[in-house]
């Protein structure tokens, strides 16, 4: 019997933008099972908590069987090892993603040989498109329509709005 392929899309997803599903999307065909693994990285003061952000990522993953999202801390070889997963999936969107992406694969493969990281090229459209900017944009009033799903959106405003209250609750 042949192994299952499984592979992980790993990443702080603060908030999950439609580049992030673009990739997951096309990584499908190419695994038997794919992971979405959430950071836990609540130091770092994330907009989103962990299970706010597997809650807008499980929302798109719902007509995917094959996908699936958990939260991981820890090393991310670590996690993979307990999922069963050999292959790292990113996305790779400019020259820029470069270097910082070529320290994680190897890294990652000293830390596990049997580790492979796959880079994939996202659609043009979303080529510049980071989780960073889309909150940028959004709290400086700017549209971040068609690029992030309509629920994250709608999270989006409920954080703004909330914001706006505790600022004049001040
Ligand atoms: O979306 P991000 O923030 O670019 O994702 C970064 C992520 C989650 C892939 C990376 O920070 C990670 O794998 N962290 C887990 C800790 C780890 O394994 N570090 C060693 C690998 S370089």
């Amino acid at each position: 019997m042949t192994r299952s392929r499984i592979a992980v899309c790993p990443g702080s997803f603060d908030p999950v933008h439609n580049g992030h599903l673009d990739i997951i999307e096309r990584c499908r065909p190419l695994f038997d099972e794919v992971v979405v693994a959430v950071l836990e990285n609540e130091e770092k003061k994330p907009l989103f908590s962990v299970a706010e952000r597997l809650e807008m990522i499980r929302e798109q993953l719902a007509p995917f069987p094959d996908c699936h999202a958990e939260s991981f801390s820890g090393l991310l070889v670590h996690f993979m090892e307990r999922v069963g997963a050999t292959a790292i999936v990113r996305g790779l969107r400019a020259v820029a993603d470069f270097e910082y992406e070529f320290q994680m694969a190897l890294m990652n493969r000293r830390l596990n040989p049997h580790v492979e990281t796959v880079f994939m090229m996202p659609r043009e459209d979303y080529s510049y498109l980071s989780s960073r900017l889309v909150k940028e944009v959004f709290f400086l009033g700017g549209t971040v329509d068609g690029l992030v799903p309509e629920p994250v959106i709608d999270r989006l405003v409920e954080r703004r709005d909330l914001r706006a209250r505790e600022e004049e609750e001040k």
